[in-house]
């Protein structure tokens, strides 16, 4: 059944020149029919360079929205259009525009991790692998970070000589870490190294041996003298992790530490998407522009 899927997605795929991106949270089986797999930054990044006509994009609506943001000439594809991140929608246009009349001296840094409305009315975006550098690149004294909370301590505690002020959002999945949870997982694998994702709260950040993002996590593992290692944050990265580091072992800082809109996406979307061409990213072209001004901005640091 799945193989014969998997052919029906590979044929079609071939016939529209689509290319598959799919995020490291994405489920095992979109991540094996992927023609890259990565974090928001990166696949937005590859879908810029990549020659073809029709993006599917597995992952969440804010990373196909900024797929778009940088291919407005591409067809954008998202084959679950429930998949949202609840972050991301923790803070809209109309909030960050009054919290900027509060703070006018302030520059706005937003998380990628936002709607490309939110994105249109900052001055620069940043990633979880990034924010430090960001921020420190921002001349201004003041900084409006948002939406993520726990992002946004992790690098004020990093920056100095900065006043924030910190949008009080935050991701649900990464609420389930908790110290007591990754101690005890401690005490039965002493010699793991715990590597956790910034958007954990500041209790387990502070037991951590690394803090990072999806994508610095590959890395540090295949770097790391370590062979045992408590990942802390969605459990679907545990399968990429995994694929690249097969001698190594990877336990999950919580089992519960499921990111439900990642996991609407399913082999029959993909091959609906495919059939029907549905359901396609847009952004209107004024908000583009200006959301594509924050992220070049970032790149650019
Ligand atoms: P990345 O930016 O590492 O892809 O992570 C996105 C995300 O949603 C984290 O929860
Ligand atoms: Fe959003 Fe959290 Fe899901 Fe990431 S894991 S997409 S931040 S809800």
């Amino acid at each position: 059944m799945q193989t014969n899927l998997i052919k029906k997605i590979d044929l079609l795929k071939k016939k529209r020149g689509a290319i598959i991106l799919v995020h490291n949270y994405q489920p095992p089986e979109i991540q094996d029919i992927a023609d890259y797999v990565g974090d928001s930054l990166e696949l937005a990044k590859i879908s810029h360079r990549i020659d073809c006509e029709i993006i599917v994009f597995c992952g969440v609506h804010f990373m196909a929205e900024t797929a778009k943001i940088f291919n407005p000439d591409k067809m954008i594809l998202i084959p679950d259009e429930h998949a949202g991140c609840p972050m991301a929608d923790m803070i809209t246009a109309e909030q960050l525009l009054e919290e900027k009349e509060s703070h006018p001296g302030a520059v706005v840094v937003t998380y990628i991790n936002s709607t490309a409305d939110v994105k249109a009315l900052s001055d620069i975006c940043c990633t979880s692998a990034n924010g430090v550098k960001v921020a420190n690149s921002v001349k201004n004294e003041e900084i409006i970070f948002a939406p993520d909370k726990y992002l946004g301590s992790y690098v004020a505690n990093r920056v100095k000589n900065k006043k924030f002020y910190l949008w009080s959002g935050y991701c649900p999945t990464h609420m389930v870490f908790s110290k007591e949870g990754i101690l005890k997982l401690k005490d039965e694998y002493p010699d793991a190294e715990i590597l956790v994702h910034p958007e954990c709260r500041l209790e387990v950040q502070k037991i951590a041996d690394a803090i990072c993002s999806t994508s610095q996590m590959i890395t540090y593992a295949g770097k790391s003298e370590a062979e045992k290692f408590i990942i802390c944050t969605e459990v679907g990265m545990l399968y990429r992790l995994k694929k690249e580091n097969p001698t190594m072992k990877f336990i999950a800082g919580s089992l519960n530490a499921v990111c439900p809109s990642m996991k609407l996406i399913s082999l029959e979307k993909v091959l609906w998407t495919l059939e029907d061409l549905k359901y396609e990213i847009n952004v209107e072209e004024s908000v583009r522009q200006a959301a594509l001004k924050a992220i070049e901005r970032m790149v650019a640091t």
